[in-house]
């Protein structure tokens, strides 16, 4: 198959999933596709947040006379108009013009939560005042400064954020082979939106075998969220939990809500995919608090075995970066369109008529 000419590209309007990571592709410099796309070390990870949907069957009831599909529920007390909502990535602005404020008025307009980094290439205020209304949380990278954590958390706090996610996967950056071989580095040269004091995880640790140090602030205890608790009144919400070990610990140092997560398999090569720990996740913590899921969510169906094995909400990664690129923040809600069209639709055919009609009967393990 030959490379689409631009007009070609101009006039493929991506009708598939595939059909827009393939434009996306396109439309952005190498080094930052190779960023988007790629996992830590061998991307095992990776593959197996998306072979682990494969292991489930949804299980349909028939005949239920369903004849209205209502999407909304609400996160953290907030409502939204679909049980997903946009993760929290780095530097939109390398991706499109449009950047964080296009994808948060996209959200805005269809009524989704989306969550907006440390690492944003637009400030945390100028994001806010694209989607004044829109429901928006603000993900927070512990700096080594604590007096940056506590500048970045009260300004997110005065902007209207609903809640902040402190990640806690990144204490030092995976070895992401993919993008360095193609030249894309998370440093200094990228610009961050954010504020001069705000740091990028470090890539690597310090020193020479057998001694390594990780950057100051790697270093992080469960007690820095007794410490932010100290100053925002915020819900926390702890990204990047991979036990029922962690989700205890986190409920019991104040978090409000868990994501598990494993940053899209970018982080630790190896670790499990994120849907095989969801259901420990729920049993240890989930009469208590919230329990989302993101890591390879790409069809309605996905949406909904998410939901059936607990989660309240799901996170969407790369393809709303694919949707980004392809068509700038019109793209991106477009795309949230046609997953929310996907998630009823899926839904109508599993004879359920809205999310609280999802428990653990909607789905099973998928015979061999
Ligand atoms: C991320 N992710 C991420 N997470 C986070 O807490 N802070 C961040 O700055 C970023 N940055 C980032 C950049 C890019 C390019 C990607 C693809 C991902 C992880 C993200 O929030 C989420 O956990 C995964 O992307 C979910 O996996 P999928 O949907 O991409 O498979
Ligand atoms: C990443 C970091 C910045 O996944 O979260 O690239």
């Amino acid at each position: 198959m030959t490379d689409p000419t631009p007009d070609e590209r101009a006039t493929k309007i991506p009708l598939t999933l595939d059909e827009l990571e393939e434009v996306a592709a396109t439309c952005v410099r190498p080094a930052v596709w190779a960023y988007i796309q790629g996992g830590a070390g061998d991307e095992r990870t990776l593959e197996w947040n998306r072979e682990a949907y494969r292991r489930w069957v949804l299980v349909p009831r028939a005949m239920t006379g369903v004849q209205e599909i209502d999407l909304t529920t609400r996160i953290l007390g907030v409502r939204a108009s679909a049980p997903f909502y946009i993760s929290p990535m780095a530097y939109h602005g390398e991706v499109h013009a449009d950047g964080e404020p296009g994808v948060a008025s996209a959200a805005a307009r269809v009524g989704v939560l989306a969550a907006f980094g440390t690492l944003s290439s637009s400030s945390l205020e100028i994001i806010a005042a694209a989607q004044p209304q829109g429901p928006r949380w603000f993900q927070l990278y512990l700096q080594p400064d604590p007096v940056v954590n506590r500048s970045l958390v009260e300004r997110a706090e005065s902007s209207g954020y609903g809640a902040i996610i402190v990640t806690v996967d990144v204490p030092v950056l995976g070895v992401r082979d993919r993008q360095a071989r193609a030249g894309f580095a998370i440093d200094a040269s990228v610009p961050i939106g954010n504020g001069a004091d705000v740091r990028p995880p470090a890539r690597a640790p310090e020193g020479v075998a057998p001694r390594f140090r990780l950057p100051p602030g790697a270093g992080a205890t469960w007690e820095i969220l007794r410490e932010l608790r100290g100053y925002t009144r915020l819900p926390l919400v702890v990204k990047g939990v991979l036990s029922s070990r962690d989700a205890r610990k986190a409920v019991d140092a104040g978090a409000s809500a868990i994501i598990v997560s494993n940053h899209g398999g970018r982080q630790l090569d190896g670790a499990s995919a994120t849907l095989d720990v969801l259901p420990e996740v729920v049993a240890e913590v989930g009469s208590s608090v919230e329990v989302y899921v993101d890591g390879g969510v790409r069809r309605g169906a996905d949406v909904l075995l998410a939901l059936s094995l607990g989660a309240r909400a799901v996170g969407l990664g790369r393809p709303v970066l694919w949707a980004l690129a392809a068509g700038g923040g019109l793209g991106v809600e477009q795309y949230l369109r046609q997953l929310a069209v996907e998630v009823a639709t899926t839904l109508a055919l599993c004879g359920r008529r809205s999310i609280s009609e999802i428990d653990r009967s909607l789905c099973a393990p998928r015979r061999a």
